[in-house]
């Protein structure tokens, strides 16, 4: 049987395990590794495990961390964690280095294996990085952070296209201690420039230009206006990418230049487990982005965890996830989880229809992927061009398809199974946030392959303990129930705080349901006891998998000269998961036509946030729907713009109920 994997005994097999517990004995399994005639085994060992995983966090992540990680001095006590005061602590007083576990000790076992495969924007084009070169490149760069005056502590902002380079950059802050904050490189100068003057970097690395289904990207020019905002900027590294001709000024100093002057060895800085790795920003329902911040031991054990158990890796496996890494998906299963792992990683630099539709299948085909991850909303523009597309690639190499960042439709996840995996593979719908670091939901290759769920992100990783409570706060026991999606207890990988601001941390995650983190998402439990996420409960709306805050956007509306007041909701999308509709009311004295005025709130976003922010749809409003005390009801504004008048609930509260109607006339104009 091709496919029978027996139970391998290997020393790495061993490095890489999950404990099972067994009679109250220690032993080791790799799960990922067993015989499929032994899956409804390992099914019923879930059970087994995350019971104990539960019931004894200290024991579970603390044996996990002392075989998984290399550890420069070992950490004496596993956790000290107080959920009523958002109070993650692990590993304490353990030394280690994340780079170090990332790179080092795979170079001395295997120094040629393919750390990166960097999938590049040209179609037919990659190049492959060993671990050796990785370290290498990693260490120059360190070198050249430590020489131009960046410490332990310090945050060095990165503008990056996905290439090797980037990667190396992560990797090279972890090596000397400063915590790297990567801005997605599609985010405008404004949006850049406050992330920056937020985290206070003094350091910021981007390129000449990127390059993205074949256009370029003015990266270094986005920079250059980011930096005129930010007078605390010292340095900006600039990487070659197109070898563009670009303007460099004082800071400016070419990358490759730098580091070719820098030594290759690089010593490690011993981190305490719970220093800070890294800032990411994300938007909340409220108030700017947040630099959420992670730890470096309980970061880096849990994506290390994860990677291996959720998609099901083995040594030897290509393994290729196709977010930027901009993002948590990227930070977590682009770089810290598989090359934890001694993985190799595919770093995608194009788009899902570049040169066409074909292009995720002929990847698969060339770099013979065994595990894809990638976002619904790509499947969902996929899956509207002909099957031929996907079947005239060999895909007979992949066995796990993932997704993640917003819920897949029952469409999309039958195609994504049909169509792409031949129904072979396991679908694992994984769900997670920027803050739980991991994915804290999803079905596992090795238990669940027999039983796929569409729609479903299915049962809670090990050591994770999803609750539903109800808007009281009171918790919904049992089964066929729905509510608001918070996790009790702490998981290692949790964010610690919202960087310069722990009362915001401690208000949005820890206040809402004293004793819990709340997610911010809505769920169900099935009659199986299987999660199902139904979307954001909050003022959070998730354009293609990106998360933006509707305040963020009314804010950049309400900077336009003419306009009064603004409202911003999601509308359901076919390909996007939701559009972005934004009712806006004019000042009095307004003389603006609608056409120019739309034309202006759009640049003003884009220039504000980015492209993927501007509205699908504004409406020059007659009036907002507002209670007597002066809240907007979005409810009501969420149901217009989702077509869905007859069904607008009591809008007797309003102040002025007649706005409803006003607000529907201009809506069916629109549409
Ligand atoms: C929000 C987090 C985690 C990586 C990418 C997004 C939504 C995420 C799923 C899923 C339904 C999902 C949630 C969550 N989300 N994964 N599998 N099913 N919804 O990270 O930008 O922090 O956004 O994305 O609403 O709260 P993020």
């Amino acid at each position: 049987m091709a496919t029978l994997r027996g139970l391998r005994t290997t020393p790495q097999c061993f490095s890489r395990a999950i404990f099972h517990y067994s009679k109250g004995q220690k032993r080791f399994l790799c799960l990922s590794k067993q015989a499929n005639s032994q899956l409804a085994f390992v099914s019923s060992e879930y059970n087994e495990i995350y019971k104990r995983s539960i019931e004894d966090p200290d024991k579970f992540w603390g044996e996990l961390a002392s075989t998984r990680l290399q550890w420069i001095k070992p950490f004496t006590e596993v956790m000290d964690c107080d959920m009523n005061v958002g109070k993650h602590r692990w590993f304490m007083d353990g030394l280690l280095n994340v780079s170090e576990n990332c790179l080092d000790r795979h170079v001395n076992r295997s120094p040629e294996s393919v750390a990166l495969i960097w999938e590049k924007d040209e179609p037919g084009t990659h190049e492959t990085v060993t671990y050796r070169e990785l370290l290498k490149m990693t260490c120059q760069l360190a070198n050249t952070l430590k020489n131009h005056g960046v410490k332990k502590g310090d945050r060095v902002c990165i503008y990056l296209p996905n290439c090797p380079l980037a990667v190396a950059t992560m990797l090279a802050c972890s090596r000397i201690g400063a915590a790297h904050n990567v801005v997605f490189a599609g985010f405008s100068a404004e949006a850049l420039a406050s992330r920056i003057t937020d985290a206070g970097a003094e350091v910021v690395i981007t390129a000449d230009q990127g390059v993205r289904g074949g256009k370029t990207i003015d990266l270094k020019r986005t920079v250059d206006e980011a930096v005129s905002k930010c007078s605390g900027v010292r340095h900006v590294f600039v990487m070659s990418r197109t070898g563009a001709d670009v303007p460099m000024g004082k800071k400016d100093i070419s990358l490759e230049k730098a580091m070719s002057e820098e030594s290759a060895e690089c010593a490690v800085e011993p981190m305490n487990s719970e220093d800070m790795l890294f800032l990411l920003y994300t938007s909340g329902s409220t108030g700017k982005p947040k630099g959420i911040q992670h730890s470096q031991a309980g970061y880096l054990l849990y994506t290390n965890l994860t990677f291996q158990h959720v998609f099901g890796y083995e040594p030897g496996d290509i393994f290729s996830c196709v977010a930027d890494i901009g993002w948590i998906t990227g930070h977590s299963y682009v770089v810290y989880g598989p090359l934890s792992n001694g993985a190799t990683s595919v770093l995608f630099e194009s788009i899902p229809t570049y040169p066409d539709p074909g292009r995720y299948w002929e990847t698969v085909q060339r770099l013979k992927i065994n595990q894809f991850y990638g976002a619904p909303t790509a499947i969902r523009l996929l899956l509207k061009y002909e099957v031929d597309w996907v079947k005239k690639y060999d895909r007979s190499s992949l066995r796990v398809l993932g997704t993640v960042g917003e819920p897949i439709n029952a469409d999309a996840w039958h195609w994504y199974n049909e169509v792409v995996g031949e129904k072979r593979c396991t679908v694992v719908d994984t769900w997670w946030q920027t803050e739980t670091g991991g994915i804290f939901i999803a079905p596992r290759p090795s238990a669940d392959n027999s039983t796929p769920k569409p729609e479903f992100a299915t049962r809670p990783f090990f050591g994770v303990e999803p609750v539903l409570l109800d808007s009281e706060g009171v918790e919904l026991h049992g089964n066929n129930v729905s509510g608001n999606l918070c996790i009790r207890g702490s998981v290692p990988s949790m964010a610690r705080t919202v960087y310069g601001d722990h009362r915001r941390y401690l208000e949005t995650y820890y206040t809402t349901f004293p004793g819990y983190y709340f997610t911010g998402d809505g769920a169900l439990r099935d009659k199986d006891g299987h999660y199902r996420i139904t979307g954001r409960v909050d003022d959070v709306i998730n354009i293609s998998g990106h998360r933006l805050g509707t305040a963020e956007i009314e804010d950049a509306l309400d900077n336009h000269p003419d306009v009064a007041e603004s409202a911003v909701v999601g509308f359901p999308h076919d390909i996007k998961g939701e559009g972005i509709y934004a009712y806006v009311t004019l000042k009095e004295h307004a003389l603006i036509t609608p056409e120019d005025l739309r034309l202006q709130l759009k640049k003003l976003v884009k220039k504000e946030i980015g492209s993927f922010a501007a509205p699908e749809i504004i409406q020059v409003a007659p009036g907002l729907p507002k209670t007597r005390s002066g809240k907007i009801m979005r409810r009501i504004l969420r149901k217009v713009a989702a077509n869905e008048f007859e069904d607008l609930g009591d809008v007797s509260t309003l102040a002025e109920p007649s706005v409803v109607e006003g607000i529907v006339n201009e809506h069916k104009k629109l549409i």
